[in-house]
């Protein structure tokens, strides 16, 4: 696998690729990998010729200083699972080769950044954006590979391909989970013993709460959750919200009818 550094010479290595008529697929990360990830780079390398990961922990999407700090950095490990994976092409950028200049670039992605993470993490979609867009346009990749865990993030990243006219298909994969059902993410390195043992409790309520919904309604599936949340000594709930699966709309009475993804 090839480590690069600099945005140039990603630009030049993939530009050679696609003269050879190699299609490219690309795994945008932040690093802190682990087989969710991983799932993400076998999508890529079923589906084009070249796969290129990219690990980068972006400033400008973090809108809790501590929370940057203290974000999971694993590289070596990173590389060795990439390497073991197949990847093909590694960009490890430092920050200023990302933002030579300061990037004052102001996204709109209207009622998206309005709703659940827009409305918890002002400007975290704004940086996602930023980055997403300068990363897509030095990959240029035909097919970027996106977790479905980050379902908003996935919509907010087809509206930005979409607004910026690039000519990647974005591709949201299913998310990977843990033996006991949670949902796989970098962050979960973060929790101590018991909070890990707490947040297995999630996906458990979620499904419940799925049945509640279909049988009593949104209300009562809330009520539920907040309840259940409520005996937990080191939860706290910030939104259960029931949304339209293709715009992310806040639904207050739930069709079963609707698209669904749980
Ligand atoms: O989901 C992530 O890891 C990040 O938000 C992304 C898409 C790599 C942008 O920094």
């Amino acid at each position: 696998m090839l480590v690069l550094r600099k945005i140039k010479e990603i630009e030049e290595l993939i530009s050679l690729k696609k003269q050879k008529g190699q299609t490219i697929g690309f795994v945008p990360t932040m690093g802190a990998l682990h087989q969710g990830h991983i799932s993400l780079i076998n999508y890529s390398k079923q589906q084009t010729d070249i796969t290129v990961c990219s690990i980068f922990v972006n400033p400008t999407q973090f809108n809790n200083a501590s929370d940057l700090t203290h974000y999971p950095r694993t590289p070596e490990a990173d590389i060795k699972l990439l390497e073991e994976a197949g990847c093909d092409i590694l960009y490890m950028p430092e920050v200023k080769d990302v933002y030579p200049e300061n990037d004052t670039r102001k996204f709109d992605f209207g009622y998206l950044d309005t709703i659940l993470e827009g409305a918890k993490r002002p400007g975290h979609f704004n940086g996602v954006g930023q980055v997403v867009s300068i990363l897509l346009e030095g990959v240029k990749p035909h097919k970027a590979f996106c977790g479905s865990k980050d379902y908003q993030q996935v919509m907010v990243v087809k509206s930005l391909v979409k607004q910026l006219n690039l000519e990647v298909e974005i591709i949201a994969c299913p998310i990977l989970r843990e033996a006991d059902g949670l949902a796989m993410s970098s962050r979960n390195v973060r929790l101590n013993e018991q909070e890990r043992l707490e947040a297995a409790a999630i996906p458990e309520m979620m499904k419940l709460g799925n049945q509640i919904l279909k049988l009593y309604g949104i209300a009562e599936a809330k009520k539920y959750i907040s309840s259940v949340v409520a005996t937990i000594p080191n939860m706290k709930l910030e939104y259960y919200e029931v949304c339209d699966a293709e715009t992310l709309e806040l639904l207050s009475e739930f069709n079963p009818k609707q698209k669904q993804f749980h």
